[in-house]
């Protein structure tokens, strides 16, 4: 693979993905796939979980009216709003937009996504009986996902795209308690109380993660990130005995592609090793644990995503910038760094803020690499 040409101005280093300056301008050897791998990069590659949503006026615009699981599955609504942060932000990847709960809605499960509170079940799955209504997830059943994929990235050129899927636990505790949870009570108890029940269920949902995961990687996705949000509020016993299986078997499912793999969580402090020994290529980090301790507690053995605040992108520019130096700072000692937040951009957030962190992360992470 070839070197990075040099990249040293600040103006250059800003620029959009698309525009900037590379030996190879595939997404393949972008920032952000060889940050992913540990490769040699020109600046350290940034993007933010939610990039896509509510701080966006232009998002809100075409969103007006098309219900959120609708506008999931129309591919003029899906590539509008993933590439709208690209093109306001310059950022170097564009995540998918899409939804967890998507494949589960593709394969008939009755559910909706209920503003300002979130997925919500019609028939929680709680029996034997309730889990065989769960079938598995065929390409056939999202052709629209296909098709959304391959149009971004025709579109993106260079700028790779991250496709996604939620993670056994985190799905599996909607589906259990019927909606968000606070707790996760109904899932702890049906995790213990019938774990072979508990084991079947994960097992499906890592049959439908992994084929939602594979549709996106195999349509030319350059990265994949499971979503394991929940997984904070387990014991790391719990972790290994109920739930790291199942993803692992949901990221195995896409080990052939080629493409890297992101696994991230909230609240993951004491999981962070259990996570990227799943199977992933890069483990993503909350902001409830520095990246520095974060590396001590994997040992350096993956690349790191994170990991800032996102209420910071709430206080005055100077602590902020402070803050953002800091973790790229952090970052430079891991085997690999993509800059992210510690969980999803917030809706009220200024859009102009996350603009000025993207040409920020570039501007003090540009690297003089030469050419091989
Ligand atoms: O920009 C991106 O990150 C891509 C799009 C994306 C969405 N959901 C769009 C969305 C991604 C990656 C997700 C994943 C997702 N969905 C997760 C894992 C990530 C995380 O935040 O922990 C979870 C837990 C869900 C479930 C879910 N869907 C929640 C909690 C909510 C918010 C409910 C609300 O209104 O506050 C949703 C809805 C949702 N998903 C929105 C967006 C843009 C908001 C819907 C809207 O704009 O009307």
């Amino acid at each position: 693979m070839g070197g990075w040409v040099t990249v040293t101005t600040p103006s250059a280093a800003a620029a959009p993905a698309t525009t900037s300056a590379t030996a190879s301008a595939s997404p393949a050897d972008s920032a952000l796939v060889r940050a992913a791998r540990g490769l040699d990069v020109p600046h350290t590659p940034v993007w933010f979980m939610r990039q896509a949503g509510r701080s966006l006026p232009e998002y809100r615009a075409v969103r007006e009216g098309v219900g959120m699981l609708e506008s999931c599955r129309r591919p003029d609504l899906v590539t509008e709003i993933t590439l709208q942060p690209v093109r306001r932000h310059g950022v170097d990847a564009a995540i998918f937009f899409s939804d967890i709960v998507v494949p589960l809605a593709a394969v008939g499960i009755d559910l909706d996504i209920v503003p300002g509170v979130g997925p919500v079940v019609a028939d929680p799955v709680r029996t034997r009986a309730d889990l065989d209504r769960l079938r598995d997830l065929a390409p056939e059943d999202v052709p629209d996902i296909a098709e959304s994929v391959r149009l971004l990235v025709a579109e993106l050129g260079p700028t790779p795209l991250i496709g996604f899927a939620g993670a056994p636990f985190t799905l599996a505790s909607y589906l259990v308690e019927g909606g968000p949870s606070k707790n996760h009570e109904h899932t702890k108890a049906l995790m213990h109380g019938d774990p072979q029940l508990w084991h079947d269920l994960c097992a499906r949902l890592a049959r439908i993660s992994g084929a939602f995961l594979r549709v996106q990687g195999e349509n030319g996705a350059s990265a994949l990130q499971l979503f394991d949000s929940w997984a904070g509020f387990l014991s790391r016993a719990d972790y290994v005995r109920h739930v790291q299986e199942h993803s692992a078997a949901a990221l195995a499912m896409v080990a052939d592609l080629d493409v890297p793999r992101i696994h991230f969580g909230v609240g993951t402090g004491e999981l962070l090793t259990l996570m990227g020994e799943a199977g992933a290529d890069v483990v993503g980090v909350d902001y409830r644990v520095s990246l520095t301790d974060a590396l001590e507690r994997t040992g350096g053995r993956w690349p790191l995503q994170g990991n800032l605040d996102p209420a910071l992108l709430f206080a005055p520019w100077e602590a902020l910038e402070r803050r953002v130096r800091e973790i790229v700072e952090e970052g430079r000692a891991a085997p690999g760094h993509v800059f992210n937040l510690g969980h999803g951009v917030l809706p009220d957030t200024d859009p102009d803020v996350l603009t000025r962190v993207v040409e920020l992360v570039h501007e003090v992470s540009a690297r003089q690499v030469s050419a091989r």
